[in-house]
């Protein structure tokens, strides 16, 4: 494990005045991106050959790093580049999709925004149960195996993102008949079967809010919220039910987008309780816990009752509704203010008072 000491070693061989920020080009770089320019950094992005028209047609980066696989990133000589350019990489939901929690923390020698001990707090589902638990949010139950099966449940596979390839079951007999038409389907492996996480599945609407814990202000902050727009699950309505039956149509969850979303005032006082009480956890699981955005996986309930799901301790995908501004954002900021700029200032700001280190790690 790489130890904030040796980062703060990196960055002293930093020229802060050049300071420049850098991400992998997908997920949410345009957003970081951006923030970074209207903060007035120098932006550096790890892009694929494919992936550069997007960055050309929305020209935010001042330098590239082009390779063939996000795997490079942890090759010598791109760290080496990264580290003379002085940057500090945001990460966001591509690094953890295409490298390993353990490279991540103990091969990548430059300064990351963010507490990487974290990173293994997120990478486990039972991990991330245990700090949801402790902060005191509610859980939806989970099942030990498919004969506890007792009410709607929701099949998810190992380190899966998107949700490709979860599928719901109502006893351990649909469970089992499920298990076999999805690998008869080709849409889950034998080994992904034998790795599944079974959770109640709760009925209501899905609530994704954003966070940052600022280690400069020490305070947690609600700066938006998304849900999103999962194919099929949210194309399933559009069927009608019999021929639904007629095809045996099973709800999948990948995601191709996010929508903004404003929440009923009475739900703030909770949510904005549940961020401070995840911030507090993680400050004793790992000091100083979260370092900058964060999000929840919510589902509401027609009682009102909000289940938490899934935590990602960074920047996600649904912030980038919020570019421009969200009304959350707004309320706190004014105009532009959004997750990227947030991280940017962030880092200004700690810059400002010597404090580049408490925020990287
Ligand atoms: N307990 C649950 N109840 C209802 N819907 C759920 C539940 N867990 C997950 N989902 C749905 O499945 C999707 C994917 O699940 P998630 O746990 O977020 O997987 P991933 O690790 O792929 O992000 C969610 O976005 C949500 O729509
Ligand atoms: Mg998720």
């Amino acid at each position: 494990m790489i130890t904030r000491e040796e980062i703060s070693q990196l960055i002293k061989g930093y020229d802060l005045k050049k300071l420049a920020i850098a991400t992998i080009g997908s997920h949410s770089a345009l957003n970081i991106f951006k923030g970074a320019k209207e903060e007035g950094f120098r932006t550096v992005c790890i892009c694929k050959e494919k992936d550069l028209i997007v960055y050309k047609k929305f020209p935010l980066v001042d330098e590239f790093i082009i390779v063939n696989d996000f795997t490079e990133l942890l090759n010598d000589t791109v760290q080496e580049k990264l580290r003379k350019l002085n940057t500090v990489i945001i990460p966001h939901g591509s690094f953890t999709a295409y490298l390993s929690t353990e490279k991540l923390t103990d091969s990548f020698y430059v300064p990351m925004f963010g507490n990487r001990q974290l990173l293994h707090w997120e990478a486990s589902r039972e991990k991330q149960e245990e700090w949801l638990k402790r902060a005191g949010l509610r859980l939806p139950k989970t099942f030990a195996s498919p004969e506890e099966i007792d009410t709607l449940t929701i099949a998810k596979l190992q380190g899966a993102k998107g949700g490709r390839g979860y599928f719901l079951a109502n006893s351990p007999e649909s469970f089992s008949k499920k298990v076999k038409e999805m690998i008869r389907r080709g849409l889950i492996s034998k080994e992904d079967a034998a790795h599944i996480h079974l959770q109640e599945y709760v009925i209501g609407v899905n609530v994704y809010p954003h966070y940052f814990s600022s280690i400069i202000k020490d305070d947690v902050e609600f700066l938006g919220v998304d849900k999103r727009y999962e194919s099929t699950v949210d194309a399933i309505g559009r069927v009608p039910a019999a021929e639904q039956l007629e095809i045996n149509l099973n709800p999948t969850y990948t995601i191709v987008g996010n929508i903004p979303l404003t929440l009923r005032e009475s739900l703030l006082p909770e949510l904005l309780t549940m961020g401070d009480n995840v911030q507090k956890t993680a400050r004793e699981i790992a000091p100083p816990g979260i370092i900058g955005p964060f999000c929840l996986e919510t589902v509401i309930t027609d009682k009102l009752e909000i289940y938490t799901f899934e935590i990602s301790a960074r920047i996600v995908a649904g912030t980038n509704v919020g570019v421009g501004t969200s009304p959350y954002a707004y309320l706190k900021y004014g105009e532009k203010m959004y997750t990227g700029r947030r991280i940017a200032l962030e880092i200004r700001e700690a810059l400002k008072q010597k404090r580049l280190s408490d925020v990287v790690a």
